[in-house]
C-alpha cells in the first residue's frame, strides 16, 4: 500500500532517538507511521514503541501500516498529555520521544478537511474532528481585530489588515464555506501579479488559521514543560519543526535546559546549584540535504533539533 506522506530526515531521526535498542520510545505525532516504521525496524523486536496521534484517520492508517509489529501500540491522544498517556500505561519515563510537528500530506491531500487552499473542501482544518471550533468559525465568526491578530501572531502575515478587510467584505455577502473560496478572497487582496509570487498568498493565512484551530503552539508549550520529567537519564528528545514559531520554542527550551549556574556574575561562588537538564546533540538545527529535497520538496522547511537528558 502507498502511504500518502514521505517522512523527513528518517535516518537522522532514528540515529539520534534510539540509544538503547531495548528501550521504550514514543512517536508523539505518528501520522501515517513513516517514522514509526523506521524506529520499529531499528528496534528489531527488542524495545517497544508507543505511537500517538490526535487524528483518528492517522491512528487508523498507522495501525494498519504497523500491524506486522507486535511491540507497538497506537493510541489516539494529544502529545500535550503525554504524562497522562504514560500514567495509563503504568510508565514513569521513556528512553526517547519524537515529535514531527505540523500536518501530514494525508491531511493536506486526502482528509477532505480544507487544509489545502487549492481544494473546494469545507473549511474545517481540525486534526481532531471532536474539537468544537472549525476554521469556518474563525473565518466567518471572529471579530476582524481578533482574526487580524491571529494572522499576525501565527502566520507572521504582514498584510494581515488588508486580508482581513477582504475576508470581512466577502463574509458580509454570505459565509466563506470552502478552502478554495477563502484562498481566492486572499488572492484578490494581494496586489502583486501572480507570476511574481514565490508562494501562494494564502500560505501564511492558512498556516495561522490551522495553528489557531488546533492550538498547536499551546500544545507544544505544554509538551515542552512536561518532557524533562518524562525522559530517563540519557533519554532523547527529537523534534522536527516546519516554521520559525515552532522552531524558536523548541530551540529556546533546549537552550534553557542546557543552562548551568544562573547566579549573578559578581557572586563569589554558586548559590543556585543549577545543573544542566539536557545536552543538545548539535547546536545548529539540522536541515534535509539536496538529495532529500529533490525527492520530497515538502521537506524544504524542516529543521530538526535533538537533546539528551543528562541529569537524573
Ligand atoms: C507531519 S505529520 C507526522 C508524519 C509522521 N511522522 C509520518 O512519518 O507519517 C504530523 C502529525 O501529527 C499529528 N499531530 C499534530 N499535533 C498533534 C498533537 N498535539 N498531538 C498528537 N498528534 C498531533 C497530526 O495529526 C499529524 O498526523
Amino acid at each position: 500500500m502507498e502511504y500518502p506522506h514521505t517522512p523527513v530526515l528518517v535516518e537522522e531521526v532514528v540515529k539520534r532517538l534510539i540509544h538503547i535498542p531495548e528501550g521504550t520510545y514514543v512517536d508523539g505525532t505518528a501520522g501515517v507511521g513513516g517514522h514509526s516504521e523506521a524506529i520499529l525496524e531499528r528496534l528489531a523486536g527488542r524495545g517497544r514503541l508507543i505511537c500517538l496521534d490526535r487524528d483518528p484517520d492517522a491512528v487508523h492508517l498507522c495501525r494498519r501500516r504497523l500491524a506486522a509489529f507486535y511491540n507497538v501500540c497506537v493510541i489516539r491522544a494529544n502529545f500535550a498529555e503525554l504524562d497522562e498517556v504514560l500514567k495509563d500505561l503504568s510508565l514513569k519515563r521513556v528512553e526517547g520521544v519524537l515529535l514531527d510537528l505540523g500536518m501530514s500530506s494525508y491531511q493536506l491531500e486526502k482528509s477532505g478537511r480544507g487544509f489545502s487552499f487549492s481544494r473546494g473542501e469545507p473549511l474545517d482544518m481540525r486534526m481532531n474532528p471532536e474539537n468544537e471550533l472549525t476554521a469556518g468559525h474563525f473565518v466567518n465568526e471572529l471579530p476582524a481585530q481578533d482574526l487580524e491578530e491571529i494572522l499576525r501572531a501565527y502566520g507572521e502575515e504582514k498584510r494581515a489588515r488588508s486580508i482581513v478587510k477582504a475576508i470581512v467584505h466577502a463574509r458580509e455577502k454570505g459565509p466563506i464555506e470552502t478552502a478554495s473560496q477563502l484562498a481566492s478572497v486572499i488572492d484578490a487582496a494581494y496586489p502583486r501579479p501572480r507570476q511574481h509570487r514565490f508562494k501562494h498568498p494564502a500560505t501564511q493565512t492558512f498556516q495561522a488559521i490551522r495553528i489557531a484551530v488546533n492550538r498547536e503552539l499551546h500544545n507544544l508549550d505544554a509538551f515542552l514543560d512536561k518532557i524533562p520529567s518524562l525522559l530517563t537519564h540519557g533519554g532523547r528528545l527529537v523534534v522536527l519543526s516546519y516554521h520559525s514559531l515552532e522552531d524558536r520554542r523548541v530551540k529556546q527550551a533546549m537552550v534553557g535546559w542546557e543552562q548551568t549556574c544562573t547566579c549573578p556574575p559578581d557572586f563569589p561562588r554558586c548559590v543556585c546549584g543549577k545543573a544542566p537538564l539536557f545536552r543538545r546533540l548539535f547546536k545548529k538545527g539540522l536541515k534535509p540535504g539536496q538529495k532529500e529535497l529533490e525527492n520530497n520538496p515538502r521537506a524544504r522547511s524542516a529543521i530538526m533539533r535533538a537533546a539528551e537528558r543528562v541529569t537524573r
